[in-house]
């Protein structure tokens, strides 16, 4: 009995490995029990329809096949209203040649007549985010840490180390190999405003790609803090200080509010003279 059922065994593998060698291409399964199963017909959102087992579509192969969400809808991003607010759509709008330089889909582009563009004195706004801070009494020490830069660490080297490097000053594993140029050190754009490394981060610049479609709004917004800290290490310093425990507490964390930067107000009707706007650079 026992030796009918490994001989059973033996000879359905035999005859799977004989039948599935039964083909020249070395990159075929060969005979194909069910191959809805090797195979299932696409029709997941990123698929790309233009390819389907060795047909292709040119126009198809094109096309953006995942859905666009109805224009003007958000993501859910819970109910905290600050958190909210920073993920609406972002009111400076890229220019309208980033559809074709930087790849932007689904985005509103500014009108080539109004003078929305990048380094425009419109993108001197200031960074909405506050920073987390939290403070734990450990002995004797009360000890801080700053959990939002502590989160843009984690996003930089996964989005933009390779390119920035570790200390931000453009020389990142990518400039090391040759692969790569042009990439600023940090400390140089220290003159730029908040607004301004949002605009760049998110839509792009130059030969930096847009990251629109990897890091939310928040989450850059955090990078722009991080960008600061490595212009400025104290940049966060009496944030930092500014949270203080009261006697018998032992863990407190607060969002505090930046506000190094001057609030400007801008006109959108004023006609802002490029050699006047607060920036070296570009
Ligand atoms: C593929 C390489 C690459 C990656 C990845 C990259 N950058 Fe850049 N970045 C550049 C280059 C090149 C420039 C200079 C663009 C120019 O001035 O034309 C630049 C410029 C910048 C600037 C200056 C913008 C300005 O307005 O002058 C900031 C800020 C910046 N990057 C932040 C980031 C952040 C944050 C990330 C990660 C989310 C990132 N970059 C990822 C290559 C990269």
């Amino acid at each position: 009995m026992k030796i009918r059922l490994v001989g059973g065994v033996m000879l359905t593998a035999i005859s799977v490995v004989l039948f599935g060698s039964c083909v020249s291409d070395k990159d075929s399964s060969g005979l194909e029990y069910m191959p809805d199963m090797y195979r299932s017909p696409a029709i997941e959102p990123y698929v790309d329809y233009g390819q389907i087992q060795g047909r292709e579509d040119a126009e198809l192969a094109l096309q953006q096949s995942a859905l666009t969400p109805p224009h003007g809808t958000i993501p859910y991003y819970g109910t905290n209203q600050e958190d909210v607010t920073l993920m609406l759509p972002w009111e400076i709008l890229p220019n309208a040649v980033f559809a074709q330089t930087h790849g932007l889909k689904g985005f509103d582009f500014a009108d080539p007549e109004e003078d929305t563009y990048e380094n425009d004195a419109a993108a001197w706004t200031w960074n909405p985010l506050k920073l987390e801070i939290q403070a734990n009494l450990e002995g004797e020490e009360v000890v801080r840490k700053n959990l939002t830069l502590a989160n843009a660490k984690k996003l930089y080297a996964a989005n933009c180390m390779h390119c920035h490097g570790e200390k931000g000053d453009g020389n990142g594993p990518m400039m090391a190999s040759g692969a790569y140029s042009g990439v600023p050190n940090y400390k140089d754009k220290a003159s730029l405003a908040d607004g301004q490394l949002f605009y760049s981060i998110y839509y792009g610049k130059g030969m930096m790609g847009s990251h629109a479609s990897q890091l939310n709004k928040k989450e850059i917004w955090s990078l722009v803090h991080y960008i600061r800290k490595f212009q400025d290490a104290d940049y966060d310093k009496s944030a930092m200080e500014s949270v203080t425990l009261k006697d018998g507490q032992k863990e407190v964390t607060k969002m505090v509010e930046v506000s190094a930067a001057p609030k400007v107000e801008v006109d959108p009707e004023a006609d802002v003279d490029p050699e006047m706007e607060p920036t070296e650079e570009n």
